[in-house]
């Protein structure tokens, strides 16, 4: 069994927050336990609840679009939530879910070990980066995580109404491309280059 399979195997019966009495499936994620680029979005919909994967719904499905623009299929890279169980009605993730499931993300980041971490939306970037970050203005720009860059992007659900947003996300799919061609990991930019915000990543 793999490391992340083992992992799934330990936490799938979690109940560090209410969330548990509500949910068909904790929604762990997939696919590639290798990947050199993972995503990490919201929360679980519906959907991703009742099959217990993520983003498989019309958030998944432009996501899949997008990858496919860059010659990438989901088999090629790893999909996650920063929490792992649907919340009622949809809504947005409370603090202390997000704090309960971080344990999580952060184990499956250290069993990946990807290259780039592309947060999906105001979310997942504002918890990986520890900060009251705006995504209209972060977007596309790379942070410095521990061994890996952070790239917070629209979610592609906020792009299923909105023309604009989804070229900004086709834009930044095109960094994310020229990014996994860098190797080894891009050296951090020096002090007077640094946007503020860059240095305050969690993990
Ligand atoms: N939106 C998310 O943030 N995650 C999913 O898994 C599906 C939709």
């Amino acid at each position: 069994m793999s490391k992340l399979s083992e992992y799934y195997e330990q936490i799938k019966d979690c109940k560090r927050c209410h969330l548990y009495s509500g949910r068909i499936n904790l929604v762990f994620g997939e696919v590639n336990e290798n990947a050199d680029l993972m995503f990490v979005g919201e929360a679980p919909g519906y959907h991703e609840d009742q099959q217990g994967r993520p983003f498989v719904g019309a958030a998944g499905k432009t996501l899949n679009e997008l990858l496919a623009e860059i010659g990438l299929k989901r088999e090629d890279v790893y999909i996650t939530n920063i929490i792992k169980s649907r919340p009622p009605n949809n809504r947005d993730p409370l603090p202390e879910e997000i704090e309960a499931c971080k344990p999580y993300l952060m184990e499956q980041i250290k069993i990946i070990k990807p290259k780039i971490i592309a947060t999906l939306g105001a979310h997942a970037t504002k918890t990986m980066l520890n900060k009251n970050v705006s995504i209209s203005k972060v977007h596309g720009q790379s942070f410095k995580g521990n061994g890996f860059t952070i790239i917070p992007i629209f979610h592609t659900a906020a792009a299923l109404y909105r023309r604009q947003t989804l070229e900004l996300l086709k834009d930044d799919f095109k960094k994310l491309k020229e990014l996994l061609k860098e190797d080894p990991i891009p050296e951090i930019p020096k002090e007077d280059e640094r946007e503020q915000g860059q240095q305050g990543s969690l993990f």
